[in-house]
């Protein structure tokens, strides 16, 4: 089997202050002739991109704009680069959701790619549970399946497409809390489309060697990615979303992010201890069963949302902020 290394793609959020101004400072102030008016750096750490919050200045609207980085990056690192640019901008442009960023452009600066995209207001469901965390409070229940079941309807849309369209990146990074209580799915760097024939062709020596690192052998993000999409002969199927979506859940009902685990236990979810909850042994079992090793045994996309439905008593917005100390009972085992 090939041995398990594990790339640590840093999750982004907003800079801090003495980094974004940096960053404002180097800002070209426009691009594409002057249309888009670039106002701030949202995100852009040690990934291939820049995200930038800017104006469209022919219609006044605000977008996302997703540029491909340069600085840093050997020439094969940013042939690789554009290769995700290109792979998202084709599958963006095929999708059309309520909870998928709507592209609006594409186009090429001074040999840079830039991604235009209807901008999302709103936070990061990571950089939300930061700042609950940092508050002494997490998500309630409600809100945790409520983000459940819309995740499902995005993806349930994915793979409804022929082929099917499997994300691959399920985190909470990936996911905006937009405005009317909507959930957004973004970041289709490495999605990709479902055919049998390329199911066992995903990491390529080719590929690695363009990352620049040795030791990459995922696809995906540490916790969050299945089994499958590590080593020689990765292959990604639609139930590699539904372990994407049964960490998520698990790092939402627990509070422990399954990204911070020690290698050793990285495909071992701890069972989650949910008895007080009227339906929370099959929630228990249903994320048990999304994080199976093995993807024949996990439960289909259908499956998942409505036991999510059945567990939920009421959807609501996502006010309802609860001090962790009201939720040691949603605990996970000792293990
Ligand atoms: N359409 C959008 N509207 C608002 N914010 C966005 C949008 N797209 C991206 N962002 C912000 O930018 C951050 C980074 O975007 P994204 O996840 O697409 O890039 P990335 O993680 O750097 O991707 P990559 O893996 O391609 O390098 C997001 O976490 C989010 O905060
Ligand atoms: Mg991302």
């Amino acid at each position: 089997m090939a041995r398990l290394v594990v790339s640590s793609r840093p999750v982004l959020g907003v800079f801090p202050t003495r980094e974004s101004e940096k960053m404002r400072m180097m800002l070209p102030s426009t691009a594409k002739q002057g249309r888009y008016r670039l106002d701030a750096c949202i995100a852009g750490g040690q990934t291939y991109s820049r995200v930038y919050q800017g104006l469209d200045t022919t219609d006044g609207s605000v977008v996302a704009i997703k540029q491909a980085k340069r600085d840093a990056l050997s020439p094969r690192q940013c042939r690789f680069a554009d290769r995700l640019f290109q792979r998202e901008a084709a599958m963006l442009a095929e999708l059309h959701h309520p909870g998928l960023p709507c592209l609006r452009d594409v186009f090429e600066e001074q040999g840079v790619l830039h991604l235009v995209m209807e901008y999302i207001e709103g936070e990061t469901l990571q950089q939300r549970l930061d700042r609950l965390r940092r508050s002494g409070k997490c998500l309630s229940l409600d809100e945790s399946l409520f983000i459940g079941t819309q995740l499902c309807s995005i993806l349930a849309y994915l793979h409804g497409q022929t082929p099917p369209v499997i994300h691959r990146d399920l985190k909470p990074a990936n996911v905006i809390l937009g405005p009317g209580s909507r959930i957004y799915l973004i970041d289709f760097s490495i999605a990709w489309r479902f055919t049998q024939s390329a199911a066992h062709l995903l990491v390529t020596p080719n590929l690695r060697q363009a990352r620049g690192l040795d030791t990459i052998y995922n696809v995906g993000s540490r916790g969050y990615a299945p089994r499958e999409q590590y080593g020689e002969a990765a292959s990604t199927s639609p139930p590699a979303d539904i372990y994407g979506l049964g960490a998520l859940l698990h790092y939402l009902l627990s509070g422990v992010d399954p990204a911070t685990r020690p290698i050793a236990r990285l495909f071992v979810f701890a069972p989650l201890r949910l008895s007080h909850l009227p339906e929370g042994f099959s929630l228990a079992t249903l994320i048990a069963r999304m994080t199976e090793s093995e993807p024949a045994r996990r439960p289909t996309m259908s499956d998942v949302r409505e036991t999510l439905e059945a567990c939920s008593n009421r959807k609501t917005g996502w006010n309802e902020e609860i001090p962790t100390s009201q939720t040691t009972s949603i605990s996970v085992e000792a293990w």
